[in-house]
């Protein structure tokens, strides 16, 4: 498993949902590790499979003040009920951030890099990443989550970018 450049809005596989990984294998301590090299050169702070093209679940994140995290097969089983407004962009919409509402905190359930089950409890920086993240799996982008108005400018302006 080789990592490709990071596909931008408009590839159709950022669209799609991703499958699960039926065995976590030796070849995944490789691959994590290279998917956080990635995410570093890319200065951003979590990437997700679709967003390399390839179509399994799992994601890499790196909070501030926090080691890298890998998650394969997670499944967020509780959120907050309260939401929160946060900045957020993301290396396949480059140069655009926007303010996202998501729940405040959540608890996940996923696999690590050496197969080993874990279940985290998450709030505030680490809880917007992983929801993030994890809407990547289900080819959601961060900007399907603002008013129809805002990310018709968004796109707009990307397409305006395209061609100059
Ligand atoms: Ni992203």
């Amino acid at each position: 498993m080789d990592i490709g450049e990071i596909l931008t809005v408009g590839n159709e596989l950022l669209r799609m949902k991703a499958e699960p990984v039926n065995r976590i294998g030796p070849e995944y301590v490789t691959l994590a590790a290279k998917m956080i090299e990635a995410m570093h050169e890319g200065k951003g702070v979590g990437l997700a499979g679709p967003q390399i093209g390839l179509m399994k679940r799992i994601f890499v994140i790196h909070a501030e003040g926090d080691t890298p995290r890998v998650f394969i097969n997670p499944s967020i089983i509780e959120t907050s009920q309260d939401m929160v407004k946060y900045e957020e962009g993301c290396l396949s919409v480059p140069g655009i951030w926007a303010e996202v509402i998501r729940p405040s905190a959540i608890r996940i359930q996923a696999w690590n890099e050496k197969g080993r089950p874990f279940t985290l409890d998450a709030g505030g920086l680490l809880s917007r990443i992983i929801q993030h993240e994890y809407d990547h799996l289900e080819g959601v982008l961060f900007i399907d989550r603002l008013s129809e108005s805002k990310r018709n400018r968004i796109l707009a302006r990307l397409e305006k970018r395209k061609k100059a």
